[in-house]
C-alpha cells in the first residue's frame, strides 16, 4: 500500500501545482495538510436561476472573489450551477437549496461501460446512475484511510459508510465494508502486482476499481494524458464488465493541463479505447456551492457518474460542517446530482476529520449524519 505522510503529501502537492507560486504558506490552516494546497477562494453569492445549456457557458459564469492570498480552486466553468446575481458577502446558509438550478440539458445517460467520452448530444433529462443502490444510501459515502485502527469510530452504529479506500491494491481495512482498490500509478511495481491483487479484491466483493492517482501532480502519479491512456488500456480495460472502472482521479486544478483539463486530454488521447464507467474527482480549498459547481461542470464535461475520491473544504470547523451539510443534502437530495455515486472525504486521520482521537463535526455528519 501506498503511505505517505500529510505533510510530504502536502509539498509534492506544492510542488506539482504550476500555480504554487501564488499560494500564501504561511496561513494558518498548513497544519492540516493536503486540503490547504488550494485555499482562500471566498465566493459571493446572491443566488439566481441560470439556465444551462450543454455546450455553452452560463450567462453569468460563476466567480469566486479571490483574495490576495489566492490559488484559483478550479478555473471558470463552462457550466454553471448557478451564476451570482450580484455580490454580496452573505455565504448561502446551509438551507440554501443549490440554487434554483434550471439544467436544462444535464448529460446523456451514461451506459455502464463507455468506451470513450461520449459526444457532446444533449439531453434533457438528468440520468440515474449506473450505481447499485441496494445499499439503501443514495450516495455511498466511504472511508479513505491509512491506518485501519482509525476506522472504527467512523463505522459504529448508525454509520453510514459504505465502502473504504486506503490509495492501495490491498484491503487492510478488517472491516466489512467494501474495499475498493487502486492501481495507484505505473511505477514502484504497481502494474506488476496490479493483476493479482485485482482479482483477489474482485474475490472478496469489490464492485469497482480506482486508476491512477492525481496523474496531473509531479509528487503523485504524475503521468502525461497519453502514457495514462495507454497504461489504462492495459491494465484497466482487462477488468471491464467484472467491476466498474474509474478515470484517473484528478485534482481540481485550473491550469491548461491540469484537472478538469487533463482529464479532456486523457480521453482525447484514449481515442475511444479506455474502458471509463466513472469520474474520479478531487476538490480541495472549496465550498459547498464550489464543489456542486465543480462536480456538475465535470459532469457536463464528460457525461459519465463521478465519484469525489477526495475533498477538502476551506475553513475551519463551524464552516466545514457547513459545507459537509450543504454538499451532503444536494448529493443526497436533489435530482441534479444523481451522477453523484460516491463521496469519501480526504480523510480517516488526525488533523483531517479526526481531532485529538474523536470526530471533527463535519466527520460526525459525513459518518452519522444528514
Ligand atoms: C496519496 C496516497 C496516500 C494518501 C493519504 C494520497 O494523495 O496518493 O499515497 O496514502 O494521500 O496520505
Amino acid at each position: 500500500m501506498v503511505s505517505k505522510s500529510v505533510f510530504a503529501l502536502a509539498a509534492a502537492t506544492f510542488a506539482g501545482e504550476s500555480l504554487a507560486a501564488s499560494i500564501h504558506r504561511g496561513h494558518e490552516h498548513l497544519h492540516v495538510g493536503k486540503r490547504d494546497a488550494v485555499t482562500h477562494v471566498v465566493t459571493h453569492t446572491a443566488w439566481t436561476t441560470v439556465t444551462v445549456t450543454l455546450g455553452q457557458s452560463a450567462n453569468a459564469a460563476p466567480t469566486a472573489a479571490i483574495d490576495n492570498n489566492t490559488k484559483v480552486a478550479i478555473s471558470s466553468s463552462s457550466t454553471s450551477v448557478a451564476a451570482p446575481a450580484e455580490a454580496s458577502s452573505a455565504a448561502p446558509s446551509i438551507n440554501t437549496v443549490v440554487p434554483n438550478v434550471a439544467v436544462v440539458n444535464a448529460p446523456a445517460s451514461p451506459s455502464a461501460t463507455q468506451n470513450s467520452a461520449p459526444a457532446a448530444a444533449p439531453s434533457t433529462t438528468t440520468p440515474e446512475s449506473t450505481e447499485d443502490k441496494s445499499s439503501g444510501h443514495r450516495l455511498q459515502r466511504g472511508l479513505a484511510y491509512n491506518d485501519h485502527n482509525l476506522l472504527t469510530s467512523f463505522t459504529g452504529s448508525g454509520s453510514k459508510a459504505t465502502w473504504v479506500y486506503n490509495w492501495g491494491q490491498r484491503d487492510d481495512s478488517y472491516n466489512t465494508l467494501e474495499f475498493v482498490p487502486m492501481l495507484w500509478g505505473i511505477d514502484k511495481g504497481f502494474p506488476t502486482s496490479w493483476p493479482a491483487n485485482a482479482q483477489e479484491a474482485i474475490n472478496n466483493g469489490s464492485k469497482a476499481f480506482l486508476s491512477f492517482n492525481e496523474p496531473d501532480l509531479n509528487g503523485q502519479a504524475n503521468l502525461s494524458p497519453q502514457v495514462a491512456a495507454e497504461h489504462h488500456i492495459k491494465l484497466m480495460n482487462p477488468w471491464a464488465g467484472k467491476v466498474r472502472i474509474s478515470s484517473p482521479s484528478i485534482t481540481n486544478a485550473g491550469d491548461p493541463n491540469m484537472g478538469l483539463n487533463w482529464m479532456q486530454q486523457f480521453f482525447d488521447a484514449c481515442n475511444g479505447q479506455c474502458k471509463v464507467d466513472f469520474l474520479a474527482l478531487h476538490s480541495y480549498g472549496t465550498d459547498g456551492p464550489t464543489v456542486l459547481n465543480h462536480l456538475l461542470d465535470a459532469y457536463n464535461r464528460f457525461k459519465k457518474p463521478v465519484w469525489v475520491t477526495e475533498l477538502g473544504f476551506k475553513g475551519e470547523a463551524p464552516e466545514q460542517d457547513e459545507s459537509m451539510k450543504y454538499v451532503l443534502d444536494h448529493l443526497e437530495n436533489n435530482s441534479t446530482f444523481s451522477f453523484v455515486e460516491r463521496f469519501a472525504y480526504f480523510m480517516v486521520g488526525e488533523g483531517t476529520m479526526l481531532k485529538e482521537g474523536h470526530l471533527t463535526p463535519f466527520a460526525k455528519t459525513f459518518a452519522y449524519g444528514a
